[in-house]
């Protein structure tokens, strides 16, 4: 039975270099994903005249009848699924017309509920030795959180699947009110929603560490500063070299002790809870 690789939201940027790696190095069948069909169709076709075969899928994150079509589709098709890179998600640029609780909604459904959404309906298809990347960000640290009590209950590991994403609701409420700063939560629906992703990996390496299924990891990732659409080409790193550490830890080996971690660009694993992130030069476009 073939090894199954599936990235999401990978017609272009980070997840298209993750697929083309994947090709390379993964022993199975890449799935490259898009939620539209026209741009991952031809992804895939530019994949293929540099001498790669991916297989596509369409796959919307925040459509409950494409993510239950694919997971039908992986179902029979392949009895299951190996490793899963969580990479698809949005972020507004600053001179965007959308306001913030308009930022905060769409930004939250993307990157944080589109996710869980890939998550509920996938982890059950995972096989044991099972790898899951959720792709966060710098900002995706809990260093970013300034509130105590917000931060005391993210790090806490007591921290149900069910409370953080509570918690996302009520950031997406505070941010409609305006009450988001007194609640402790930044300004930023992009920070909130990868902080989300860190926290919530975490939670699942718990719960796959109960499971009857063996050796299942999952970690978050910060892949680096990337020229990407998304940095509006302001990054400092090729979308080949911001696959980098996605493709590490979606090929990391059997019974590795690298997981539930929040890891950093250079493969370093970093403390979520109690560190701080490296520093940038102070003119760096680092936001993402
Ligand atoms: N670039 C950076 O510096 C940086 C830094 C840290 C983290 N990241 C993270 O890395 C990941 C990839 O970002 P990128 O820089 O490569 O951005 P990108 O070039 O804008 O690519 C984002 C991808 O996500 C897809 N996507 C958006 N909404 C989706 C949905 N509802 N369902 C499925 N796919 C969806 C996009 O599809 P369309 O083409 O259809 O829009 C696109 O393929 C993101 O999670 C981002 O937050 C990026």
């Amino acid at each position: 039975m073939s090894r199954i690789a599936v990235v999401t939201g990978a017609n272009k940027g980070i997840g298209y270099a993750i697929v083309k790696d994947l090709c390379r190095e993964f022993d199975g069948v890449v799935y490259l994903t898009s939620r539209n069909e026209e741009r991952g169709q031809a992804a895939v076709n530019k994949l293929k005249k540099d001498g790669f075969n991916p297989k596509f899928h369409q796959l919307d994150i925040t459509d409950d009848s494409s993510v239950e079509r694919f997971r039908e589709y992986l179902k029979e098709t392949h009895g299951g699924l190996d490793v899963l890179v969580n990479n698809g998600g949005i972020s507004f640029m600053f001179d965007a017309p959308e306001t913030f609780p308009q930022r905060v909604a769409e930004t939250l459904r993307v990157n944080y509920f589109g996710l869980l959404r890939i998550c509920k309906a996938l982890f059950p298809l995972l096989r044991p030795h099972s790898r899951v990347v959720q792709v966060s960000s710098s900002v995706g640290h809990l260093c970013k959180i300034q509130g105590a009590e917000l931060k005391a209950r993210l790090a806490s590991r007591e921290l149900t699947e069910e409370e953080l994403t509570q918690m996302m609701r009520n950031f997406v409420d505070a941010a409609a009110m305006n009450t988001h700063k007194e609640a402790g939560w930044p300004n930023s629906s992009y920070t909130v929603s990868k902080v989300g992703v860190s926290a919530l990996s975490r939670i699942q390496q718990r719960a796959f560490d109960k499971d009857p299924r063996e050796d299942i990891v999952v970690n978050a990732v910060h892949p680096g500063s990337v020229i990407t659409d998304m940095s509006g080409k302001l990054g400092t790193m090729t979308p080949e070299r911001g696959a980098q550490a996605p493709l590490y830890l979606a090929l990391l080996p059997k019974y590795t002790e690298i997981k539930g971690e929040y890891v950093w660009h250079d493969n370093t694993v970093m403390d979520w809870v109690n560190g701080e992130v490296k520093t940038f030069r102070p003119d760096s476009p680092n936001l993402y």
